[in-house]
């Protein structure tokens, strides 16, 4: 073996352990420059002699030398690539005073907040939750609940029918009749869901939520109505909140009212939400109708009731001064990512 052969092997040997100690990217230059420079080691120890080897050495040395240099080159990109990986060691160049980048993780969408919270405080008064279908019969939706055979709110303009005659629930009254066949007073229920009608502007979509109540005992009346509606005014929106009722009517309870609370969105001045009346109807409500207790055997001289029912995105829409409600439904990350 001659004396360059020795030599490669020897500057390998001594390479390959400097590089398996070196920790840090300006060692790692540091190596290169000692063996691979145009002035390194394999340059001028080697490859800058060969020319005074004999014809038959020079070939010999010569490959086993750019064996070498490939090697070594190669080496030194593998360290490299490493120490570059290393994302927060001290070994590579980090700007810790970067901001960081926050995964996205998802967020209740507003109506479920409003829901959630809706529910929260009826539980917290002692109410307990009930849910019924979507799809409906003519029965549970109108009859049951005292509707005449011809009242408007029956037309198709307002009613989605399905081909089965059933149809899609225009309001969570229907949970009212459901309940009181299945359970016996005293009741106090909330019952959430979806309802559906043939109606869509700024502040009605066909498909919206509502949130039905139900209270019967043998001596509920009117005043504990107004005292549970108003305890929920002030505990969604503000303590100051200002509810009016409004005498109505709904087949189903007797008296009946609107219950109007102060436009949170203009305070009272007149927007496109409140139609400009400074008010915005959040519910209706009443005295459970003595013929809504025959339908399902309760006797309506020993048992009263009071009843009401909400519209969920008009008291998000309040809520968070949300001022059309086809933003609920469009889907829009932009939008509804910014409720909490
Ligand atoms: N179901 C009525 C509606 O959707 C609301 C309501 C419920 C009124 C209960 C009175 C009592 O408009």
């Amino acid at each position: 073996m001659s004396d360059l052969q020795e030599r490669i092997e020897n500057i390998e040997k001594e390479f390959l352990e400097r590089i398996s100690s070196c920790e840090n990217s300006s060692d790692l230059e540091n190596i290169r420059i000692h063996y691979l420079s145009r002035n390194g080691i394999l340059n001028s120890e080697i490859l800058k002699n060969l020319s005074q080897l004999s014809k038959d050495d020079r070939p010999v040395i010569g490959g086993l030398a750019n064996k070498l240099k490939k090697k070594l080159e190669l080496l030194l990109k593998e360290k490299k690539d490493a120490f570059s990986s290393e994302i927060g060691s001290s070994k590579v160049d980090l700007d810790l005073t970067l901001p960081g980048r926050r995964s996205f993780i998802g967020k209740l969408h507003p109506l479920t907040l409003t829901m959630n919270r809706i529910k929260e405080i009826f539980v917290d008064m002692g109410f307990s939750i009930a849910e019924g279908p979507d799809i409906e019969t003519e029965y549970y939706n109108f009859d049951s609940l005292n509707f005449p055979q011809n009242h408007p709110a029956k037309d198709m303009h307002d009613t989605f029918y399905l081909e089965d005659g059933k149809l899609l629930r225009t309001h969570t009254s229907p949970v009212q009749i459901r309940l009181m066949e299945k359970k016996k007073p005293p009741l106090r229920y909330i019952m959430p869901g979806k309802v559906y009608r043939c109606d869509s502007d700024v502040s009605h979509s066909l498909m919206f939520n509502q949130v039905e109540g139900l209270v019967i005992g043998e001596n509920v009346n009117f005043s504990h109505l107004k005292y549970v509606l108003h305890e929920f005014a002030r505990a969604i929106f503000h303590k100051d909140a200002e509810v009016r009722f409004r005498p109505s009517y709904f087949p189903f309870t007797e008296p009946s009212a609107e219950v109007d609370i102060t436009c949170v969105i203009c305070k009272g001045k007149g927007c496109r939400v409140c139609k400009n009346t400074g008010w915005i109807e959040i519910l209706g409500a009443g005295m459970v109708d003595p013929n809504v207790f025959k339908s399902v055997g309760i006797d309506p001289e020993k048992y009263t009731g009071y009843a009401f029912g909400m519209g969920v995105e008009r008291i998000a829409m309040l809520v968070y001064s949300i001022d059309d409600i086809r933003l609920f439904f469009e889907n829009n990350l932009e939008f509804t990512k910014q409720f909490s």
